[in-house]
This record gives C-alpha cells, sequence and structure tokens, in this order.
C-alpha cells in the first residue's frame, strides 16, 4: 500500500480545528483515525474510527499510527500555560508523534503557530525562514516542533510541514486578524494538499488566507500547491477600530500573548 491510500491520523480531533478537519477530510475520501483526550464530538464521521489517548502516553501513540501514511498533529495545548502543563503533551507529545512517523515513514502535518515567532513587530514582513522569536512557553513548544521537523527530515528522511497557523476562527473578530486570519476552508485545503504533495521536505506555510495586511511572505506553499483562496480584506471596515489599549500587544505580531506575564521594563532596543 502507497502512503496516498494508507489511512491519516488525526491528533487533537476533538479540537475546534481538528473537527472541522475530520469532517472535511473525510468528505473528500481519506480514511481517518481519530484521537484526542477528549471524547469526540457528536457523531463520527464516515470511515473514521475514534480512540480517546493521551498525547503522553507513548505506546498509545505507537499503536494509533501503526499503518498510517500521514499524521495530521492538531492536539495538544492550544494557547499559553504554565511550563509544566505545556512539557507533557506539547514537548514529549510531539517526540512520540514524530518516533511514530518515523517508524512508518508518514509524514507529518505540524499545527505550529504565529506564537513561535510572535515577538516580530507588526511592520516587519517575515520569510519563513525568519528567527524564531517565541512569545510564551506555549510558542517556545510550536518552536521546538518546528526544530523537531528538521532534525527527523536531515536525519531519519521524516516529510514533515508546519503550519504556522495565524488565527484559524470562523470570522476574523480584530483588527490584528486583518493580518492573521486564516479561514477553515484554506485549511483545509492547506492540510488536504499537504497530504497530496510529491515533494514534501521539512517545510514551513504560513498559515494565513489572502490578506491584503499580510505580516508574511515567502514560503514552501508554490511546491506543495496550496495558495488561499479566502481573505479577510472584507472585514476592515468594520475591524478597523477593534484594538487594545495594550501597547506591546499592538506592537507585535503575536498580539495579546506577547504581553501576558510581561516583564520588561521597556522594549528592547
Ligand atoms: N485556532 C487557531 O487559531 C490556532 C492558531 C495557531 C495554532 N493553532 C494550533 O492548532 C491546533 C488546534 O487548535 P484548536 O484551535 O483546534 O485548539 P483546541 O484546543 O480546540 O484543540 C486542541 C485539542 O488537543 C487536545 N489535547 C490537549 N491535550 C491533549 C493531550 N495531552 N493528549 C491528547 N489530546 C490533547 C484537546 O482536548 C483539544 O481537543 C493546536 O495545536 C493549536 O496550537 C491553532
Amino acid at each position: 500500500m502507497s502512503r496516498e491510500t494508507k489511512p491519516v491520523l488525526l491528533t487533537g480531533a476533538s479540537g475546534a480545528l481538528g473537527s472541522m478537519l475530520a469532517a472535511r477530510l473525510a468528505e473528500w475520501g481519506w480514511d481517518l483515525v481519530l484521537t484526542d483526550i477528549r471524547p469526540f464530538p457528536g457523531a463520527l464521521p464516515a470511515r473514521a474510527r475514534f480512540r480517546q489517548a493521551d498525547l503522553c502516553d507513548r505506546a498509545a501513540i505507537a499503536e494509533l499510527a501503526s499503518g498510517c501514511g500521514a499524521i495530521l498533529h492538531f492536539g495538544g495545548v492550544s494557547t499559553e500555560r504554565p511550563f509544566e502543563e505545556v512539557l507533557g503533551p506539547n514537548i514529549s507529545g510531539l517526540f512520540h508523534i514524530f518516533e511514530a512517523a518515523r517508524l512508518n515513514e508518514a509524514r507529518v502535518i505540524f499545527a505550529s503557530s504565529n506564537h513561535a515567532i510572535g515577538f516580530h513587530e507588526r511592520a516587519t514582513p517575515l520569510d519563513d525562514d525568519c528567527e524564531l522569536r517565541p512569545d510564551t512557553y506555549y510558542g517556545l513548544s510550536k518552536a521546538y516542533g518546528e526544530l523537531m521537523g528538521r532534525l527527523y527530515w536531515y536525519k531519519h528522511g521524516v516529510e514533515n510541514i508546519s503550519i504556522r497557523i495565524g488565527s484559524a476562527f470562523p470570522k476574523p473578530t480584530t483588527r490584528r486578524m486583518l493580518s492573521s486570519w486564516l479561514s477553515y476552508d484554506d485549511l483545509a485545503r492547506m492540510v488536504a494538499a499537504g497530504l497530496r504533495a510529491g515533494d514534501v521536505r521539512c517545510d514551513i506555510v504560513w498559515g494565513a488566507s489572502d490578506n491584503t495586511r499580510t505580516f508574511w511572505r515567502n514560503d514552501a506553499r508554490e511546491r506543495l500547491g496550496w495558495a488561499p483562496e479566502d481573505s479577510a480584506d472584507g472585514f476592515a471596515a468594520i475591524l478597523d477600530t477593534v484594538v487594545s489599549q495594550d501597547p506591546i500587544e499592538e506592537l507585535y505580531q503575536g498580539g495579546h500573548l506577547c504581553s501576558r506575564d510581561y516583564t520588561r521594563k521597556r522594549p528592547p532596543p
């Protein structure tokens, strides 16, 4: 059986993005193995099976990934939490995912985040190889995941794509999201393109729709066969004034997670 015809493992399947992806990918014909630490919300999509598991459980992840051709890694702590809470799911969990991918010669598509580079100023356009500047322990775990992708590509040939997701919600709700918004449809099409692509290395893709005010440019999208079709531009008139009163939040790409627990007296030179 070739990689393309094997089942796809989706972690975080009970979450906002995971459950959306489960429905769409099943509709587009993929056989899915779904997992999450929480029960699956609602009815299972056709040709999908679900098993509750903790990403910290290496044996359970290995068993779930057995025979899979790809792992869509969307599970784990998805916002800032104390370091001790991030450590297990987002650091050990990532190791379990990449080890399982190595053993099964599976491709990994990893839900990274703009919070891996959050401490770049909004006025600075970034390329995919920009300096990693995590804004939280959560963002640090995403930077670690991207680097783990490099380790497993150069050492073991594990193909992987890190999607540096901006703001993936049904609609943009703030001025920042006029730059960072990623529609559910664009995300689902990006994941599908990542599963189908012929030439995958350890690639980074900016997870944002076609927003005129984007912070980001230059990534692997063309080689992977993806281009966004949606845009936040149509929301500009209603969102342009939706800003916080926090200067740190408004200065940096990572927004409110940059100002969370911030103790610097003044911004760096
Ligand atoms: N939504 C966004 O805008 C956005 C932006 C950047 C990155 N991301 C990333 O995309 C992924 C999905 O995001 P989401 O918005 O759907 O978040 P979410 O919190 O809705 O989903 C995450 C899922 O992971 C599961 N999970 C947590 N700990 C686990 C553990 N120990 N073992 C197994 N499962 C565990 C949760 O139960 C949850 O269902 C996350 O990795 C998140 O960091 C999302």
